[in-house]
């Protein structure tokens, strides 16, 4: 297996490895969690993708997640992206799947706004427009590592809340369900994500993050906002740009990503499984004291 960087400080290509290999074989999936743990995107070029494939490749890193109510894939282990509609065309911009695409094109790490958080998302290209709709990737392990030692202090005994409804209502008010409120409510984790492998830190926000406890509203909301510009400003990103036969995981405690626009006429079909984090993964270390533990 070759590793070569997409960019300075995190993501690599693995050449010479395909999803086969680490569903398979011991020593493939352990060269690839090394290369994981290091650099938080990992790009696999030309592979043959079906659905069974990526989700025995994903179960290598731990339990799958089932797909929550409200998203399109709901009770499966996969999570569809799309605006091709039931019919085979293209939904009109203002349909609830082109939505939630847009809600995507927020900086965001998965699942942060559920009660177990996702260690990685595995994404791939099925169908991709022929301009425009890249994914772009943040490392909050270096944003962290550029912070000042004062803050890098304070967040490190900092807690945040984070919820499904917040991120959605930026989109549009109402775009999350009744029936996703009442299954999603706010969750509260530590601000900094320590890797148990290497010992790094990263930064743990997301664009459901929406308040920092202990924080004024208003205060709290600002420095989310900061931290989010500085861990994604222009210059320390990796934007992909898909080519069929793309597959990418990444480290949702260490990176944020957004979906970026494409023309509304043009399909999209991309297809993630999401795997959850346990405590191998440090999961326990980011839980609150249980007076912050939602109800
Ligand atoms: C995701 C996601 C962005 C995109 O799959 O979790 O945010 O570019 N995708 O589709
Ligand atoms: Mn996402």
């Amino acid at each position: 297996m070759d590793i070569v960087p997409l960019r300075p400080g995190f993501g690599a290509e693995l050449r010479g490895v395909t999803l086969a290999d680490v569903a398979n074989d011991d020593a493939a999936y352990a060269a690839v969690r090394a290369a994981f743990e290091e650099y938080s995107v990992l790009l696999f070029r030309d592979q043959q993708i079906d659905g069974e494939g990526q989700l025995a490749f994903s179960r290598r890193f731990g339990p799958p997640e089932v797909t929550k109510v409200g998203s399109l894939g709901t009770g499966t282990n996969f999570v569809i992206l799309t605006t091709i509609g039931p019919d085979g065309k293209v939904v009109p911009e203002d349909h609830r799947y082109a939505m939630r695409n847009k809600a995507n094109q927020l900086w965001h790490t998965d699942s942060s706004f559920k009660t177990v958080p996702a260690l990685t998302s595995v994404l791939s290209a099925r169908t991709i427009p022929a301009s425009g709709g890249e994914t772009e990737f943040a490392s909050t392990r270096l944003a962290f590592e550029r912070l000042p030692p004062a803050l890098q202090q304070q967040l490190e005994n900092s807690f945040a809340w984070h919820s499904y409804a917040h991120s959605r209502g930026k989109i549009q008010q109402g775009l999350a369900t009744d029936e996703e409120m009442a299954t999603l409510p706010p969750v509260c984790w530590r601000m900094v994500w320590k890797n148990p492998v290497n010992g790094r830190k990263a930064l743990y926000i997301a664009s459901h993050t929406y308040a920092v406890e202990g924080m004024e509203p208003k205060a709290g909301e600002k420095l989310i906002a900061d931290l989010t510009a500085a861990a994604t400003a222009p210059g320390t990103t990796y934007e992909h740009k898909w080519r069929a036969g793309d597959v990418i995981m990444w480290d949702n405690r260490a990176t944020m990503h957004r979906g970026r626009p494409w023309p509304g006429n043009e399909p999209r079909y991309m297809v993630r499984t999401t795997i959850s984090a346990t405590a191998a993964d440090g999961v326990e270390s980011m839980r609150p004291p249980p007076r912050l533990a939602a109800e």
